[in-house]
């Protein structure tokens, strides 16, 4: 009886904290962001690595994360998330497609590809359209994607750089990017990398 009880204010607590998020983010519609001029899928392809994220990710695969971005012959990238686990050393946690969209190359419709267990892949953000806020493709990215949810939405923000860790004068440009568009920097988290090159040799 009392195990019951438990398990039913546990589930009713998680539940709590998930609405809780949801509802966090914003009331209305998804904003509209400018897109950026000139988006060069080209230049944005390649290895990033995570530098910080708005959102909460599993401890079984919360560090070191690293995105390598492979441009196809039809214009896409081919998206290859890994990061390190707990009990295997580096994973692949999952795979996708970003397609540009027509309007705005800067905004990519992702689909996840991945053939993993969903256990696995369900931690990471999953299918929908990711915008590039800000780049200068040779050191920080921003990213940024929205939902709606009927009266809410809820979004993410999603820091990358080429390098795991990013220069004072290019952490301040992210900022200022995200400031730019009224999103609030403060919601950003360090993922607790540790020792990343231990896991994998960077030049890979
Ligand atoms: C994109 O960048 C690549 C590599 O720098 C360059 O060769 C290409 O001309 C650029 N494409 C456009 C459309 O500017
Ligand atoms: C990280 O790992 C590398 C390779 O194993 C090692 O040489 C280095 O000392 C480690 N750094 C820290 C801060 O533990």
């Amino acid at each position: 009886m009392v195990m019951i009880e438990k398990r039913r204010t546990a589930s009713i607590l998680l539940f709590a904290i998930f609405l809780k998020q949801i509802v966090c983010s914003g009331f209305g519609k998804c904003p509209k962001f400018a897109y950026m001029d000139n988006f060069n899928l080209s230049r944005f392809a390649g290895r990033w690595y995570e530098i910080e994220r708005s959102f909460y990710l599993a401890q079984v695969v919360s560090s070191c994360v690293s995105i390598d971005l492979t441009e196809n012959t039809k214009g896409q990238l081919e998206v290859d998330v890994k990061a390190r686990s707990r009990w295997s050393g580096t994973l692949t946690v999952s795979e996708g497609l970003a397609s540009p969209t027509k309007r705005d190359p800067s905004k990519l419709a992702y689909k996840v590809v991945t053939k993993l267990p969903r256990m696995l892949g369900q931690y990471l953000p999953g299918a929908g359209a990711y915008q590039v806020i800000d780049t200068d493709y040779d050191s920080y990215a921003v990213l940024w994607s929205c939902t709606n949810y009927g009266l809410a939405h809820t979004d993410l923000i999603w820091i990358w750089g080429r390098q795991r860790e990013l220069s004072a004068d290019r952490r301040i440009q992210v900022y200022k990017s995200l400031d730019d568009v009224r999103l609030d920097s403060e919601r950003l988290i360090l993922p607790r990398n540790g020792n990343c090159s231990e896991t994998w040799g960077d030049g890979d």
